[in-house]
């Protein structure tokens, strides 16, 4: 979907719509980028210039919590005036259409646009439509593509010390609606990671996932057998027309993530989510609470990733600027 949109002619990245199109090369300089803003966080200033005097506008038509509020950090600490677009309040509800407002906001002089959507395809086409010194973030359209996700998911794996060459990776729960478990099955095939499993009932999984890069799975203790990491994922009932699953407590019993399935697993392996979770349904809060589980960290990771993309995109590399300063 993403195309050629989202290189410039000398092979930048300009835009990021989607981990489908990214080269291993792009992927590990974000990583790389990302490792060296951890420390910002960390200082008593966390501030670099890097985006000073650029705009940075969170356009987000669906409800997010991590997502939407990570990257107006990481844009803060890049040193850019960042906007909330309060769609809410906004003349959205009025008819406007998304290009139009869009068009509007450009015409603010803003940058750079973080762009949420309840449709696959909106951050495309923003940036379709975008004039050349304009720049767009997919932060997740409709089930297609939530690649900043991804990206901050691999991050998180390498900080763990997976080698993304020999681990076995097991993404669970609600395949079908799931435009993480999209992004993250490229991420992990662009990465060379040799085993990618799905783990899902039938009515939860795309037809051809295996065309897309992993395994089907529909048994947890066949699935989880020997991985090094185990993705959790939310069942998205706002997404799902009709009853997919039969109650939560039957796919609980057999879908849901307990200490007692963990087991299966390898001794070390790390428990991911990238949250919204519903503990009691896709997993149980002893393991949720429990130190196999990153799903704090991954929030953290994120702004360091997201900063590392906005800097990326922005400006080139500037890795080294972004840690000296
Ligand atoms: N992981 C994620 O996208 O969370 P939010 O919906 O809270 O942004």
């Amino acid at each position: 979907m993403s195309g050629d949109l989202q290189f410039d002619s000398n092979k930048r990245l300009r835009h990021l719509l989607s981990i489908d199109g990214l080269d291993q090369k792009t992927i590990l300089e974000i990583l790389d980028t990302a490792e060296t803003f951890i420390s910002v966080g960390e200082r008593q200033i966390r501030k670099v210039p890097l985006l000073r005097g650029k705009t940075v506008v969170n356009l987000f038509f669906e409800a997010s919590t991590r997502t939407r509020t990570t990257f107006e950090i990481a844009a803060k600490r890049l040193s850019a005036d960042v906007i909330n677009f309060n769609i809410g309040a906004s003349s959205t509800n009025k008819g406007e259409t998304l290009l139009d407002t869009i068009n509007n906001l450009e015409a603010m002089h803003t940058d750079l646009f973080i762009v949420r959507h309840i449709d696959a395809g909106a951050a495309y086409l923003v940036a379709k439509h975008a004039p050349s010194h304009v720049r767009i973030i997919n932060a997740g359209d409709g089930r297609h593509a939530h690649p900043t996700q991804a990206l901050l998911d691999a991050y998180t794996m390498r900080q763990y010390g997976k080698d993304f060459k020999k681990i076995k990776v097991a993404i669970v729960g609600d395949i079908m609606h799931s435009r993480v478990a999209r992004s993250l099955i490229h991420i992990l095939n662009i990465l060379g990671v040799p085993d990618v499993r799905v783990i899902a009932p039938k009515t939860l999984l795309p037809v051809a996932i295996e065309r897309l890069g992993a395994h089907p799975y529909f048994d947890m203790y066949e699935g989880l057998e020997g991985v090094d990491v185990i993705v959790m994922l939310r069942i998205q009932r706002e997404r799902m027309q009709g009853a997919l699953i039969p109650s939560e407590q039957e796919y609980f019993n057999l879908y849901g993530l307990t200490e007692e399935k963990l087991v299966v697993a390898q001794d070390d392996a790390i428990v991911m989510h990238p949250g919204p979770m519903n503990r009691g349904l896709e997993i149980d809060s002893s393991v949720a609470d429990s130190d196999r589980a990153t799903i704090l960290p991954q929030v953290s990771n994120g702004i360091a990733v997201r900063m590392a993309v906005m800097a990326l995109i922005m400006g080139g590399n500037q890795k080294n600027k972004g840690a000296e300063n």
